[in-house]
């Protein structure tokens, strides 16, 4: 109604975005955005076309009254895919990439060790092109996250600010790892470099990249799923 401060509830989405809407016969559960400068003024506006009284709310007070939007959380069965259920599928795919980079490099260690047939000729170069393709796909994927995604999130989102930090740190982490492990591929040298120092490092970026992806999965599908389709093909 125009007072000086935002409504309790207000503070109370912004640190737990996850409500229960109820509207006449129907409950539902929701999870609330708070869309930030021009997607807010846009929407503010479709609010005073359709309830004017707004206007003068707004008009009594200095404070910019907010937007909330309820993005229903639908059913497992019947919502269609979303962007949530996307991000999990490329982090698959990234997980099968980096399982099959590191079976090559078993292969490797155990050609060396001469426990099976030697190595054959052509897996250096192998390993080299999947390399290749998992990094960048992988630093695309990380890119995309830090340039949209997250900021995407933590403007709607702010309860989720600290965790997608974090998880921005963590793709700091990851880079290093994998520019170390790209050198190691790129200038492995069958019979001279240590084929057990590459497969412990592909080993060290696996398990970093596992726990990044589950801490992911658990923080950011939920709100993913609920604000955007999964992109289309
Ligand atoms: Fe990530
Ligand atoms: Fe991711």
């Amino acid at each position: 109604m125009g007072a000086a401060n935002h409504p309790a509830w207000y503070h109370n989405i912004r640190k737990n975005p996850m409500v229960t809407v109820e509207t006449g016969a129907e409950t539902y559960e929701a999870i609330a955005g708070i869309p930030q400068g021009q997607e807010r003024d846009g929407l503010f506006s479709q609010v005073l076309d359709e309830a004017p009284g707004f206007a003068e709310h707004q008009a009594k007070t200095t404070r910019e009254i907010p937007v909330v939007v309820l993005h229903r959380v639908g059913s497992e069965l019947d919502r269609v895919k979303g962007m949530g259920d996307w991000l999990v599928e490329v982090h698959d795919w990234l997980r099968e990439e980096l399982a099959e980079l590191r079976r090559q490099a078993d292969k490797v260690v155990d050609g060396t060790a001469g426990s099976i047939e030697r190595t054959p000729p052509d897996l250096g170069q192998e390993m080299r092109v999947h390399c290749l393709n998992f990094c960048g796909a992988l630093k695309r994927h990380h890119t995309g996250e830090d340039m949209a995604t997250f900021p995407m999130l933590a403007r709607q989102f702010p309860a989720l600010a600290p965790a997608l930090a974090k998880l921005g740190a963590e793709h700091v982490v990851v880079a290093r790892l994998q520019t170390e492990i790209q050198q190691l591929v790129d200038g492995y040298v069958p019979g001279e470099s240590d084929p057990v120092r590459l497969r412990d490092e592909l080993d060290r970026l696996a398990s970093e990249l596992e726990t990044h992806f589950a801490y992911e999965e658990q923080t950011v599908v939920t709100a993913l799923n609920a604000t955007a389709p999964a992109p289309v093909f």
